[in-house]
């Protein structure tokens, strides 16, 4: 795999040791910025730069960074969040086995930008090994220097650790997240405050996916116009798109914000294999509404996958084949919901417990006419309702695959519809 910036030597032998990421330019920012830019002028560059948070939400990275108060006596944290919970999306799982040192070297940039002198990874609990392969490189990073007390001799101190989570949804939501960090149970905690007031320890804390930090080198090394080559006037750059499901060629593609669906699944991945014909396509992980074929030609950027009632999310791009079940799959997504609910709030513990039962007499053939309006009923009472956007995220599909897909829904009431049965004899199941 290759892209422009983030995946551009990311195939090189050797690249997660520090000698090969040193010989392809990599730590030559920390050496160019640190001591030599102020940390406001650090955060002018990535407000410049048009950098929206890669972990779901896209909220402008340097305006994030401008909200740590400053002049404060409390330690400041920086988090990089690599929980990468959101089914369908695999990115930050490569960039960090691949090319540890580039999150690494972001790290200690934004760290210097905010003035933190620590900073945590969070990975999710079946990670492990990918904590062996950061704590590799983070321990080479100490030993030369470039983590520490003297960053690089500069004498700015950052320190960096990796800790392990326990494997659950929810702790990827940014406070549950600092809550499980912390120790406690992993459950949201209410905003405001927002954690770049009082996050981690209840100190000022930036949390930041993996792949806003890796870009972060970039950005600050070579500036915000030639970041903008990339990308629209309001999502600039670049993006790691994770495409699974029935193309040719799945993967992790690395392309400009803007680029066209249809680009990336025929172009990048090959079309569809088996000869088998598009149906939907899930845009941004499984927490965002589908698209139906029809809307192939929309560009995969913040406003395009808005404006077709959408959104870019996690740039999961989920592919569903004609032959393909929608209630079938849209149950499949609500058993996750409903198993990944914390608890904490009604409206999403019991509303995605209640459409898993709707949807699973649906697709057994039980499904009563009432149903389908019960469904969407049960959607927009949890939509905006809910404690953190964990509801959000299970109500917004069921939406989208009732606007699109309620033909599906219909036929179902009743009787099981042909791909079940299909899928169901090739298992060997009784009819
Ligand atoms: C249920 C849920 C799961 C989330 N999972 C992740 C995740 O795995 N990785 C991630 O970076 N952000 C995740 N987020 C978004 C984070 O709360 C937060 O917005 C993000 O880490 C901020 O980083 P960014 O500004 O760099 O995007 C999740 C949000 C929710 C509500
Ligand atoms: S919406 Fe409520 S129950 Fe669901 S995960 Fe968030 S806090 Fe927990």
């Amino acid at each position: 795999m290759t892209g422009p910036l983030l995946f551009k030597d990311i195939d090189t032998p050797g690249l997660a040791g520090l000698d090969t990421y040193r010989r392809v330019g990599g730590y030559a920012t920390v050496l160019a910025v640190l001591g030599r830019q102020t940390p406001d002028q650090c955060i002018e560059i990535v407000k410049a730069s048009g950098l929206r948070g890669r972990g779901g939400a896209g909220f402008p990275t340097g305006l994030k960074w401008s909200f740590v108060p400053k002049g404060t006596e409390r330690p400041k944290y920086l988090v990089c969040n690599a929980d990468e919970s959101e089914p369908g999306t695999f990115k930050d799982r490569e960039l960090i086995e691949k090319n540890p040192h580039s999150l690494i070297e972001g790290m200690i940039l934004a760290g210097w930008a905010i003035q933190s002198n620590a900073g945590y990874v969070y990975l999710r609990g079946e990670f492990g090994w990918l904590q062996k392969i950061l704590d590799q490189a983070i321990a080479e990073a100490y030993a030369a220097g470039l983590l520490g007390r003297d960053v690089a001799g500069t004498g700015f101190r950052f320190d960096l650790h990796t800790h392990l989570g326990a494997g659950a949804y929810i702790c990827g939501e940014e406070t549950a997240l600092l809550s499980s960090l912390e120790g406690y149970r992993g459950q949201p905690r209410l905003k405001p405050p927002f954690p770049a007031v009082e996050g981690l320890y209840r100190c000022p804390t930036i949390v930041n996916n993996v792949e806003t930090l890796v870009n972060i080198p970039h950005i600050l090394g070579q500036g915000a116009a030639w970041y903008r080559q990339w990308g629209t006037e309001k999502s600039a750059g670049t993006k790691v798109f994770s495409v699974s499901g029935p193309v040719k060629r799945p993967g992790n593609y690395e392309l400009p914000l803007g680029v066209p669906l249809r680009v990336l699944l025929e172009e990048h991945c090959g079309g569809m294999r088996d000869g088998l014909k598009l149906k939907a396509v899930i845009p941004g992980g499984s927490s965002v509404p589908p698209l139906p074929a029809s809307l192939l030609d929309t560009p995969l950027d913040f406003e395009s996958m808005n404006a077709v009632g959408t959104f870019l999310g996690s740039g999961g791009v989920i592919v569903i084949d004609e032959q393909t079940c929608m209630v079938d799959s849209l149950w499949n997504l609500m058993r996750f919901y409903a198993h990944e609910s914390c608890g904490k709030c009604t409206p999403c513990r019991e509303g995605t417990y209640w459409m898993t039962g709707i949807l699973e007499r649906l697709e057994r053939g039980q499904g009563r006419a009432s149903d389908i309006d019960l469904l969407a009923d049960l959607a927009d009472n949890i939509l905006g309702r809910s404690f953190c956007p964990l509801g959000d995220a299970a109500a917004m599909p069921v939406q989208g695959f009732l606007k699109h897909f309620r033909a599906e829904f219909e036929h179902h009431v009743g009787q099981r519809c042909l791909a079940n049965r299909r899928r169901d004899s090739r298992m060997g199941v009784p009819a």
